[in-house]
């Protein structure tokens, strides 16, 4: 079982993007992927996946009433399965008052045992709901959370629940690494939870072509601190197009979704896409960090390859090598 947050101290450093986009990789590895959208702002995983229409009505079910034991109805019931094949237990306004709601939950129940709210379990809760009432673990070989970095409460209910993260970061100014806390924030919540806490891996992304960028990236390569298999480069217009296409990168190139200017107006539609080199290559690297956070980090077994049909132009393919095995492109 594949689970991991993708975790970042900092909002912007392509969280979101990455969760897709490493679960349709997954997916298109041919694994059974469930993300959990913790974050209730706007531009979430929920809405680039184009699901959790009912994310406004305080009337529908939704995680946050499951997680606090007050559920309208089965868990399943919360799942939506995306265009691409990632099912989805999407975000909903109630997350922005998960702190208040857990309190006033965890005042009563500790009045009525006579208990001190000290020893109440508060981050437990979402691993029990998980893994405990709802046996994810038989439906999903990979569990992947994008958490609201802001919302402790939730933040540690993911990284209880899930124990493994992996960290996106954006060059920082001035080059300097922005990560030396991250050693210290891993050491931290694991006694704060008292469990063991793993980071697959850090992903320098958004990389660009200036000597600053290139050089942040080298010094990423080059440390022992923690893996970085791969980096992402700067892809802004690959990226934002996700947005408009309502899915992964691999979306947007298979089906060629361009903004563009029309009688005046910017459009996005699919079909115009000029496919670059460049952006085929994103491709590989997000296939290669799937790739290593299934086989190196969980030992999962995944797809000799990824296809990739590119509309009007054929079939790109992928191959993911088994461990420590580089992933190659070939073309068809
Ligand atoms: N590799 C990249 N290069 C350039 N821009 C990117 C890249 N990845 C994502 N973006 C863009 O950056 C913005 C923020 O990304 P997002 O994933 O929403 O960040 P977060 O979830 O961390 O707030 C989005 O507009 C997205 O399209
Ligand atoms: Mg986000």
């Amino acid at each position: 079982m594949i689970t991991a947050v993708v975790y970042s101290e900092s909002g912007g450093t392509y969280k979101t993007t990455t969760t897709a986009n490493l679960a349709v990789a997954l997916t298109r590895m041919g694994l059974d992927v469930c993300v959990i959208d913790l974050d209730p702002q706007e531009g979430n995983l929920t809405s680039l996946f184009d699901v959790g229409t009912r994310r406004n009505d305080p009337d529908a079910d939704n995680l946050v009433k499951h997680i606090l034991g007050m559920p309208d109805g089965p868990f399943t019931d919360l799942i939506e399965t995306s265009d691409e094949g990632v099912d989805v237990i999407p975000s909903h306004d109630m997350l922005s008052d998960f702190t208040s709601n857990l309190e006033q939950k965890i005042a009563y129940e500790t009045g009525m045992k006579n208990m001190s709210k000290e020893d109440y379990p508060r981050y437990e809760l979402l691993h029990n709901l998980l893994w405990n009432e709802n046996q994810l673990h038989e439906q999903y070989d990979a569990v992947l959370i994008d958490p609201n970095a802001r919302a402790e409460d939730l933040l540690y209910n993911a990284i209880f629940a899930l124990r493994t993260l992996m960290a996106p970061v954006k060059p920082a100014g001035k080059g300097n690494l922005s990560l030396d806390g991250l050693d210290e924030m891993v050491a931290n919540m694991s006694k704060e939870l008292d469990i063991q806490i793993g980071l697959s891996c850090v992903v320098p992304s958004g990389i660009g072509q200036t000597n600053a960028h290139q050089q942040y990236h080298k010094q990423f390569q080059e440390t022992d601190e923690f893996e970085t298999p791969v980096a992402i480069a700067y892809r802004e217009s690959l990226m934002d197009a996700m947005w408009e296409a309502r899915g992964s990168a691999f979306k947007v190139i298979e089906e060629r979704w361009k903004t563009f200017e029309e009688d005046g107006a910017m459009v996005s539609k699919p079909g115009y896409r000029r496919i670059r080199d460049r952006e085929l290559e994103t491709l590989r690297d997000i296939c290669k960090l799937a790739a290593f956070i299934a086989t190196e980090t969980f030992d999962a077994e995944i797809a000799s390859e990824v296809v990739v049909e590119i509309e009007g132009k054929g079939t790109e393919r992928f191959s993911v090598g088994t461990k420590t095995e580089e992933v190659e492109v070939t073309t068809s």
